[in-house]
């Protein structure tokens, strides 16, 4: 029978990410000589020294920011209940939250998908999900009083809850309820799986990532290394961007994007672009904003429904496989996120390009040269961002 072009692409895209072994559905004994094989962490770090040896040359082309982001290509491998990871997605019946934890499903380093939301149709989207013969168990939380099962022995938990933006709406402006909500779900991890990475989503993530941090510190259980906000986004569009306007090949071009989550505090480093690329000023300029409003432009085109959720489930999903890689022990795993930082005077939290590591964020890399002209948005970003990163530090430390 002829496949349609849906099912060639999907035939396609899932060999691509999941590879060509038999698998079979959790649960029925004949299926787990397939899985074993190649189960053990041991295996997976063995699999990623292979992986290292054969890419690494092309990804550490050199020191700080010239290290290209390495979560492009994952090396194929399977994971059983006893070793791979437990990741949770809260606010996963979301539009970020499905898609996340679909592309999540189809990763084959996690074991065990926890699904949280306060919509009952949560256990729905998990249901639903685990019908994919993919190599993880699926489980659906509801509400707070499932809350900590869902988070209980988890080794990354992302976060898209929240309310999206709509026109006219700032990222700021979803503060009153986002923050609230962050917080609930930061206490949540701090009591139920203090040790495991967070990746927050929930906008506005120049202030949230303050909340959460702030909220662990307060439980005494804060570990800078274990939280951030993902920008990876940025990085997404930038290198789409940048390819499409120079014919490169999406898959060679990486540009970091520091600052933070929002308008101008998104500073795209073109002048550091992966591969070496030159830009006239009028393209510079264009590109550096068209890159910050890259999320008003979704939020106009959905007409009121709402902001990115597709291509940030997308760019999501490649930081969890980044930080699961560093988990695992690979060597060689840079994302930019925006992090607890000093490196630059007076900016407690920054997203810069990070190396990732057996305990999550085992180096936070430094800007490196920048242009006259990302100097002056730097210059015009740090206010900005700094007001922000009150904001969320206060609403913690200002609650009774
Ligand atoms: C964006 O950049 C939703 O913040 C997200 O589109």
């Amino acid at each position: 029978m002829k496949m349609t072009m849906t099912q060639k692409a999907i035939k396609i895209a899932t060999t691509k990410i999941i590879g060509s072994s038999q698998r079979g559905t959790r649960g029925v004994d004949t299926t787990t000589t397939a899985r074993s094989s190649s189960s053990m962490r041991g295996a997976i770090k063995g699999q990623q020294r292979w992986y290292d040896q054969r890419s690494s040359s092309s990804r550490k082309s050199s020191v700080s920011f010239k290290t290209r982001s390495a979560s492009r290509r994952s090396p194929v491998v399977h994971a059983t209940a006893d070793d791979g990871y437990k990741v949770a997605v809260l606010g996963a019946a979301g539009g970020i939250g499905q898609s996340l934890s679909l592309l999540l499903k189809m990763n084959p380093m996690i074991s065990d998908l926890a699904l949280y939301d306060v919509g009952a149709i949560v256990k729905g989207v998990a249901v639903d999900l685990s019908h994919c013969n993919t190599a993880s168990t699926v489980n659906g939380y509801c509400g707070n009083e499932e809350l900590g099962q869902a988070l209980k022995g988890c080794d990354l938990v992302i976060i898209p809850a929240g309310v999206p933006r709509k026109p006219g709406m700032t990222r700021d402006d979803l503060f009153s309820i986002n923050a609230g909500i962050v917080r609930d779900l930061t206490q949540g991890v701090a009591d139920h799986c203090p040790n495991a990475v967070v990746a927050i989503i929930s906008n506005p993530v120049n202030s949230t990532v303050p909340i959460a941090c702030e909220v662990m510190k307060k439980s005494g259980t804060f570990d800078k290394r274990k939280i951030l906000g993902v920008t990876t986004l940025d990085i997404v569009r930038s290198d789409e961007f940048v390819s499409t306007l120079k014919g490169l090949d999406v898959n060679d071009v990486d540009v970091p994007v520091i600052g933070g989550h929002a308008g101008i505090t998104i500073l795209p480093l073109l002048s550091q672009t992966f591969p070496q690329t030159s830009f006239s000023k009028k393209e510079t300029e264009d590109l550096t904003v068209r890159i910050q409003n890259a999320g008003t432009e979704v939020v106009e085109a959905k007409v009121g429904g709402g902001s990115a959720t597709l291509s940030m489930a997308y760019a999501a999903a490649r930081m969890g496989e980044a930080i699961l890689r560093g988990l695992s022990g690979e060597s060689d795993v840079y994302e930019c996120s925006y992090v607890s930082s000093d490196i630059v005077p007076d900016m407690p939290y920054f997203a810069t390009k990070c190396k990732f590591g057996k305990d999550g964020i085992e180096e936070v890399m430094p800007i490196g040269d920048i242009t006259a002209y990302e100097q002056e948005w730097l210059d015009k970003l740090k206010p900005e961002l700094k007001a922000q990163i009150d904001k969320g530090i206060a609403f913690v430390a200002d609650a009774p």
